[in-house]
């Protein structure tokens, strides 16, 4: 891993994230939903994978993180961490599995590092009730990633997926919830679709590390929706996304090359098949 000293198993823990914001060292997040990619993950050395419930729209093709359940997020995150043991994996707790009471919140953020062997859950919203369910989760011995700015789960009472924190009074209060989030616990946060200059601004005045996505350079870590930054999802193409590679194209000529030997019976040739005795 590039980001030196590791925990025990090899992977970074919550004190080296710290470490290395006062390093001055990105933290390089990315999510997965499946072993193989979190192999990829693994090997590529990134610092941290986040099971997201992204994974409702990427993997299981609905068209929010709404419907997503802890039952959907506990079987995904035991593939990931199948495949990725010595990386520090955060499972993303899903709607309405964490906002009815801190007991639900408690049970189920127990049931993810349990039953998984996640490291950290991450929780939505930094407004006061969230704090005292994140403040609870940390006391049980449970670390918390928090996430504001967009927060996809409250997506219909935000009017959409669209950039937040704009104007005087939208900044004070995306200011006051990172700053509550730090003072609950979080051991880290995800600034999501923020200005740039206001998530730097954030990012200096908290000592626990920011993560962002569509927030700028100035936080102290990025992340991305793997299937987003390798090009898989075609369609997807939001101002702050960089495609760092066009799998989608490379997939579809793959399939098609198949299709075309299978028809054309040239595909298995004597190379790709077995000998009689
Ligand atoms: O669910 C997710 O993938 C996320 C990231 C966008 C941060 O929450």
């Amino acid at each position: 891993m590039s980001s030196g000293v590791r925990g025990r198993g090899g992977r970074t823990t919550i004190r080296r994230f710290l470490e290395m914001k006062q390093e001055g060292q990105p933290i390089v997040a990315m999510t997965a939903y499946d072993v193989l990619f979190a192999r990829l993950l693994q090997e590529a050395e990134v610092d941290l994978i986040l099971v997201g419930d992204s994974l409702g729209q990427v993997v299981l093709g609905y068209d929010s993180t709404i419907p997503v359940t802890m039952d959907d997020m506990i079987h995904h995150a035991r593939a990931v961490k199948r495949g990725a043991p010595d990386t520090f994996v955060v499972l993303d707790m899903p709607f309405m599995s964490y906002q009815a009471s801190v007991e639900d919140a408690l049970r189920n953020a127990g049931r993810a590092l349990k039953e998984t062997g996640v490291e950290a859950v991450k929780l939505e919203g930094g407004h006061e009730r969230t704090c005292e369910t994140i403040t609870a989760l940390v006391n049980a011995g449970i670390p918390v990633m928090g996430h504001i700015g967009l927060t996809p789960q409250s997506v219909h009472a935000l009017g959409g997926y669209r950039v937040q924190g704009r104007g005087e009074a939208d900044a004070d209060r995306i200011r006051t919830e990172a700053a509550a989030l730090q003072e609950a616990g979080a051991f880290s946060m995800v600034l999501e679709l923020l200005p740039a200059p206001l998530a730097e601004e954030i990012s200096k005045s908290l000592t626990v590390p920011t993560v962002g996505i569509g927030a700028g350079p100035g936080c102290d870590g990025q992340v991305l929706v793997l299937h987003d930054a390798l090009g898989l999802n075609p369609g997807f193409k939001p101002k702050f996304l960089k495609r760092f590679a066009e799998l989608h194209d490379v997939a579809l000529e793959g399939v098609r090359t198949y299709a075309r030997e299978v028809r054309a019976r040239s595909y298995p040739d004597a190379e790709h098949s077995f000998e009689g005795d």
